[in-house]
């Protein structure tokens, strides 16, 4: 069985009242999640360790946006995995294409954020996911494997074993768009191909998200296909009606 996940990725958004008050809405209705979903917040840096305070005896999990590509030092402004561990973060997204595009992390660093998010505990949640330009030109199934050959698949078998992956087309991010339930369950089930191809039957128990203008009104229709194991949602996940609603969507 693979583990379930709903997580929220605020990007920049709220201020820490808003944030907090959000995370109480969502743990009055913790009960609402059902067993199976691990339900995950992940606020910005600054609401962390306030956020923590929050959730440390409800089970919904806090995760990180981001994460240095070093371990520590003279990098200001930048915040290490260790730091994120040290706030009981439990997961990080990395390679987020709002990242990839605007701050221009290539493989290279994401494989360098990856090795210290593992370092410090924290599992990683991997972005992959193609843009319009790429989808319409039919080369996303080469994009995708792209991006995850120069990273993911470089992985040894034991730290593989810890990585979420989640699939974001960047043509269905914040636009309203969200691809077809056919269209996400054929990029999820050729990245499980593609990493079985490496590591074998562990892909089978890999969590593969699915983000992109996720809601409550198609979540179902996309939890329901074989290979996605959840959702990264953005901004549907700013209300606590509609994150818990998707939670509920399984
Ligand atoms: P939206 O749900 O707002 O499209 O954002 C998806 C996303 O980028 C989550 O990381």
């Amino acid at each position: 069985m693979r583990t379930k996940i709903v997580a929220g990725n605020w990007k920049m958004n709220t201020t820490l009242e808003q944030g907090l008050s959000l995370v109480k809405e969502l743990i009055a209705k913790e009960n609402e999640i059902p067993a199976c979903v691990q339900m995950v917040v992940v606020p910005p840096f600054t609401h962390l360790y306030s956020v923590y305070q929050l959730l440390k005896d409800y089970r919904i999990a806090l995760g990180a946006q981001n994460c240095a590509a070093q371990a520590k030092g003279a990098y200001t402004g930048e915040v290490a995995a260790e730091m994120l561990a040290s706030v009981w973060c439990q997961y990080v997204i990395i390679g987020h294409s709002e990242r990839r595009e605007y701050y221009g992390e290539d493989s290279p660093i994401l494989c360098q954020k990856i090795t210290q998010a593992l370092h410090s505990g924290l599992i990683p949640v991997f972005c992959v996911g193609e843009r319009l330009e790429e989808r319409e030109a039919g080369n996303h199934f080469e994009v995708i494997a792209q991006q995850v050959k120069e990273t993911v698949l470089l992985l040894n078998p034991v730290d593989f074993s810890k990585m979420v992956i989640a699939y974001e087309p960047v043509w269905a991010i914040g636009t309203g768009k969200t691809a077809s339930s056919a269209q996400a369950q054929e990029v999820h089930a050729f990245i499980r191909q593609t990493l079985a191809e490496v590591f074998g039957a562990l892909a089978a128990q890999t969590t593969i998200l699915y983000g992109g203008s996720c809601k409550p009104s198609n979540a179902a229709e996309l939890f329901a296909q074989d290979d996605i194991d959840g959702g990264l949602i953005g901004g549907a996940s700013l209300q606590a009606e509609d994150f818990l609603a998707i939670a509920k969507a399984f």
